[in-house]
């Protein structure tokens, strides 16, 4: 299918035409480090890859330590936006238990190296306005102990491609066949991973100590509808959502999987249930660009509102690992020295 085409019918599956940025946050590093969860560790206990502003550190204090004034450049495609996305990294576990990190393809219409896909979502009516996040705000989703669904957060889902740039792409995330684990099966297409944040705030606090308890999903319904925030937490955010292309054909020959054919992904924290998937934000736009952003309800990953650079500049934007560490070709364990669960 010719590449206009491919856009044409990706744009029109995005929720039918609903408006939001959406743009790539190429990779800055993969390293062991989480500023929300492990403030100050020099190493945190597993593996992440990470995106936007190079201010990315172990100790990023809120309101202390502003992204926007101590970031020199973004991995992102908007030249404004300093905030972090972090999630887990997939591997491939081979049958003598060698372990390698799964790439990632470029997604849809976009250019990047590695990273995340990154989506600013405004409300579905077309005409209210969402509070854009204040400096400062971080937030968790997701749950990186999880081995099973008991207890997991809404909207944390896989889909399994049959083909590269499946068409037609499936309608919204979590909808249709995709699931919370891991695809039990071989996906030809590769795996894309959905992590979508909660949509209410409390209106006050920043963090919460969990990360979690400052933001909370709507009262009734859900953000697509138009649901409403709880009293607890009465403002409206835009919807935050990650998107990962895990590109995993090099894997598709049976004779590679284990031999009673159960599926040998497996994320950073010794994860094979995909249960435990998860996606840290740390917010770092510029001023007021992305309120503006949002109220104008740019498309994509062009607006007028905000200031863009070419793709080949984000993706000079890298860190280097603040301490080293090997996480490419074969690997005797996983980073950190996680033992494997798979139920
Ligand atoms: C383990 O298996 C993989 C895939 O077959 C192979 O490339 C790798 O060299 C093996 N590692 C060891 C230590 O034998
Ligand atoms: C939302 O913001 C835009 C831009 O500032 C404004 O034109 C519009 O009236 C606002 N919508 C509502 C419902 O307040
Ligand atoms: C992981 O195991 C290796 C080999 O047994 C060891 O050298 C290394 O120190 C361990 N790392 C951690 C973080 O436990």
């Amino acid at each position: 299918m010719q590449y206009a085409a491919l856009l044409a019918a990706a744009a029109a599956t995005l929720a039918q035409a609903q408006q939001m940025l959406r743009f790539s946050c190429s990779q800055l590093v993969i390293e062991r480090l989480d500023p929300l969860v492990n403030p100050g560790d020099p190493q945190s206990p597993h593996l992440h890859q990470i995106g936007g502003g190079n201010s990315f550190r172990a100790d990023m204090p809120a309101l202390d330590y502003d992204p926007v004034t101590e970031s020199t450049c973004t991995s992102c495609t908007f030249a404004e936006d300093f905030s972090n996305y972090w999630t887990a990294n997939l591997f491939f576990r081979a049958r003598n238990g060698s372990l390698l990190r799964v790439p990632q393809m470029v997604n849809m219409g976009l250019k990047a190296d590695g990273g995340l896909t990154i989506y600013y979502i405004p409300p579905y009516d077309g005409r209210s306005n969402v509070t854009a996040f204040t400096p400062g705000f971080r937030m968790l989703v997701g749950e990186s102990a999880l081995r099973g669904p008991e207890g997991m957060q809404r909207q944390l889902c896989h889909r399994c491609f049959s083909t590269i740039n499946q068409i037609p792409f499936g309608g919204a995330p979590c909808t249709g066949d995709d699931t919370a684990a891991l695809p039990a099966g071989m996906c030809h297409g590769g795996i894309r991973t959905t992590i979508t944040f909660p949509t209410c705030w409390d209106g006050v606090n920043v963090d919460s100590p969990d990360h979690k308890s400052h933001v909370a999903y709507p009262e009734r319904g859900t953000f697509e509808s138009g649901g409403p925030c709880p009293a607890s937490h009465p403002v409206k955010l835009p919807q935050l959502m990650y998107e990962i292309m895990w590109d995993t054909r090099q894997f598709n020959d049976p004779g590679l999987w284990p031999e009673d054919g159960s599926q040998p992904f497996v994320y950073s924290m010794g994860d094979g249930t995909g249960y435990g998937q998860h996606g840290d934000y740390i917010f770092g736009w510029k001023d007021d660009s992305l309120q503006r952003a949002l109220d104008a309800r740019c498309m994509n990953d062009r607006c007028k509102e905000l200031v863009s650079q070419r793709s080949e500049l984000a993706m000079e934007c890298t860190l280097p690992q603040s301490i080293p560490e090997q996480t490419e070709g074969w690997l005797d364990a996983l980073p950190g020295n996680w033992s494997i669960t798979y139920s």
